[in-house]
């Protein structure tokens, strides 16, 4: 009997008759012979079925074929230079588990929204498969990097009635009697909760912003990994930052090289990110920008043009530290230097794919971040057990929040946010 088989590993049975179970990427046919496209999940393969090697019936079937059609095909595997992966088979037999109808998604070009209306097949494309095989390695990458550097995996909640990141993007549900709840922007204030107890934790998980803009770098419902260390300043944990990225694009290489290829990725611009990472403060990038032409002034926030911008003739991801304070979040460190400054940073990835992480170290102080809450008029008994950790063992900590797809898309190469997620969540895109 014919061995079961992934394509990824076909190179292991040349001369040897193996099961390949799949789908009909590609089909043609020119008399005597047929050219079958098989693809698996795992790689692609050309399947040859030749007229007067198999029966009459076996090459009748396969003139039905159509594309996506799902089938179970044996053949004998070759090695042949000419085909893409190096490999081809000799279809001997084949059963087919169901003819697709005509497929909607055609070999030519089609506009994006048609694509994205059909996402849930949209995703078989040879370019959906190499991101989401990207997607799949930074996500393990990710978690490898912090277990073994300490971080224990620690889940923030989706539903909550705290507002992390300000109240203008918040998701309202109905919640029982307690009236409303809100789907979490980040889950980084539960992350601080849970440093007092193991010392370094992660979450990673979706968040959700009612983001009214529409940019190529804005979802409504995004992935993001939460971060957060006791007894870490503001410097170590741009480190930490540093290295965790640098380790990522490094297994991505060494991984994913055949879809980085697919993509088109440059990789040696991505070789060349895994190097020390610039950091300037906030007041140089605002310099840098007036420089470079930007209608931009002190105590503004970047524009999305302007965050490309500052990385954009960058190698590696630029760190931009050190924000006014009242552009930033309530729970950021003020730096003792300089009262009107947050101890934070923002990660800006290079060529023009704009910020990656947000990141700070968090206020430890009970009376200081009272008076900040109280100062923007925040629910304080919502947020009692947040000061809390300030009340009972309070030490020096930091964390950051990094955005998954936005990560994904610069590794990627990928210029649209849409593309690094199975199914996006838009302004305008709530289906399929
Ligand atoms: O900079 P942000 O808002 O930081 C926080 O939420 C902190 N509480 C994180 C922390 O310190 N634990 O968001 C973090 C990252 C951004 O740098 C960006 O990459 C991504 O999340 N992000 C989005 N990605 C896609 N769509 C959106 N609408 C995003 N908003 C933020
Ligand atoms: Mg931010």
């Amino acid at each position: 009997m014919a061995e079961k088989v992934f394509i990824k590993d076909i190179g292991k049975y040349v001369g040897k008759e193996v099961l390949i179970e799949g789908w009909v990427r590609n089909y043609r046919s020119s008399g005597k012979i047929q050219f079958i496209i098989l693809r698996d999940g795992t790689d692609e393969i050309q399947a040859v079925v030749f007229e007067p090697d198999v029966s009459d019936k076996i090459f009748k079937k396969c003139t039905q074929l159509t594309l996506e059609s799902s089938v179970k095909v044996r053949g004998k595997v070759k090695a042949d230079k000419r085909a893409p992966s190096g490999y081809e088979m000799d279809l001997t037999d084949i059963e087919i588990l169901q003819i697709a109808a005509e497929y909607p998604i055609q070999k030519k070009a089609h506009g994006t929204s048609f694509l994205l209306n059909n996402r849930h097949l949209w995703v078989r494309s040879t370019k959906q498969n190499a991101l989401l095989k990207i997607r799949h390695t930074v996500f393990y990458a990710i978690c490898d990097y912090l277990n073994v550097n300490d971080f224990y995996r620690y889940d923030s909640p989706i539903l909550t009635p705290n507002a992390c990141e300000g109240t203008t993007t918040l998701f309202e549900v109905p919640y029982f009697n307690e009236g409303k709840a809100y789907l979490s922007q980040s889950g980084q204030l539960y992350a601080e909760t849970g440093i007092m107890s193991l010392g370094r934790v992660y979450d990673f998980g979706p968040t959700f912003r009612a983001e009214k803009s529409k940019t190529r770098k804005h979802l409504t419902e995004f992935w993001m990994m939460d971060a957060e260390a006791a007894f870490v300043k503001h410097k170590e944990n741009m480190k930490i930052q540093e290295k965790l990225i640098r380790y990522v694009i490094r297994k991505v290489i060494e991984k994913n090289e055949k879809e980085l290829k697919i993509l088109k990725r440059d990789i040696t611009r991505l070789t060349k990110a895994d190097a020390p990472f610039k950091i300037i403060t906030y007041r140089e990038a605002i310099e840098y920008l007036q420089q470079k032409g930007f209608e931009i002034k002190f105590d503004d926030d970047f524009s999305v043009e302007e965050e490309e911008a500052i990385a954009q003739d960058s190698d590696v991801p630029i760190f931009v530290e050190k924000w006014p304070i009242h552009i930033k979040a309530f729970y950021m460190k003020l730096d003792s230097e300089n009262s009107e400054l947050a101890l934070c940073a923002d990660l800006i990835a290079p060529e023009g794919f704009g910020e990656i992480i947000g990141s700070s170290e968090r206020e430890d102080d009970y009376e200081l971040l009272k008076e900040r809450m109280e100062k923007d008029k925040m629910p304080m008994k919502e947020y009692q057990w947040y000061l809390d950790l300030r009340k009972y063992g309070s030490v020096p900590h930091s964390g950051f929040g990094l955005g998954f797809e936005r990560f994904i898309g610069w590794i990627s190469g990928t210029s649209h946010i849409r593309e690094t997620i199975p199914f996006p969540r838009m302004i305008n895109r709530i289906r399929p």
